[in-house]
């Protein structure tokens, strides 16, 4: 695997790569960060991924200065899954002036679900995916199910913007409890890992309460968030909006989107099941 630290080196290996498939992370890989490399791997070009921490996306008193970094781990890993190149900048190659002036600005949907409690994050995270973008020059670009607002934000900037670039979502990887991979599952106590498939279990009942025809969408959320403000989360939201376009569902959607996020601990958790009914 070839690692990259600066802008031009990367391009210049670009000239000649061919067919690329994109996987952007933020480093401290797990099985979730596999299996994009492994969908990336399996269309047959070449595969790049980027770690970068990127400082635009996180707002005052999150964790940018201590998100996990975790670079020679990542870097065996990414190895082993037979990535063929590393794009890993610092925050001056990216960022280097003072101030980044020119910023991607998602629609509204920006400033709900988890906007609304992260205000900023989606634009730091469309002018970054954006710079990646401009630099790697991808033909397809894998993103996770998991962060579910972050891949329609995504698709909707791609679409919008003409970028020439396949955007591909992959299946949320979990854990045999159910819970979803994350870095920040690094955070939780013993006590609270055993405690954090609780928003899983939440999401799943609604789902499956939503194949078998229930339709009152407040009953549903407003016990999940009871369950889980009864064993000690600090719920942001539960709800259930359509996949297109993440607009609150209404009964008779075909297509809807179950999504979750809630603290345990020192971490925030978020999840999301997808509901297609027949
Ligand atoms: O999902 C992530 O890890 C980040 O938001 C991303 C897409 C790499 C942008 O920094």
């Amino acid at each position: 695997m070839q690692i990259f630290t600066t802008v031009a080196e990367f391009r210049a290996w670009r000239k000649t790569a061919g067919q690329v498939a994109f996987v952007p992370t933020m480093g401290n890989l797990h099985e979730g960060h596999i299996s994009l490399c492994q969908a990336a791997k399996a269309r047959g070009g070449k595969v790049v991924v980027s770690i970068f921490v990127n400082p635009l996306q996180f707002g005052q008193g999150e964790d940018f200065n201590t998100y996990p970094r975790t670079f020679e781990a990542d870097c065996d890993k990414l190895v082993a899954a037979g990535v063929d190149a590393l794009f890993h900048p610092t925050v001056d190659q990216l960022y280097p002036r003072t101030e980044q002036q020119y910023k991607v600005e998602p629609p509204a949907i920006q400033n709900e679900l988890c906007g609304q409690f992260r205000p900023g994050h989606f634009r730091g995270v469309a002018t970054v995916v954006t710079k990646l973008f401009n630099i790697v020059q991808p033909d397809a670009a894998m993103f996770g199910k998991k962060d579910y607002q972050q891949l329609k934000v995504i698709e909707g900037m791609v679409a919008d913007l003409d970028m020439p670039i396949e955007i591909v979502p992959v299946d949320t990887g979990r854990a045999s409890d159910g819970l979803a991979l994350s870095s920040r599952n690094g955070y939780l106590t013993a006590e609270e890992r055993a405690e954090a498939p609780r928003l899983y279990r939440n999401l799943m009942a609604i789902k499956t309460a939503l194949e078998a025809g229930a339709t009152d969408f407040v009953k549903l959320t407003e016990a999940a968030r009871a369950d889980l403000e009864n064993h000690g989360w600090r719920v942001d939201y539960v709800e259930i909006r359509d996949q297109q376009r993440l607009e609150h569902a209404r009964p008779g959607d075909r297509e809807m989107v179950v999504l979750g996020a809630a603290r345990l601990g020192k971490p925030r958790l978020i999840d999301n099941l997808e509901v297609t009914l027949g």
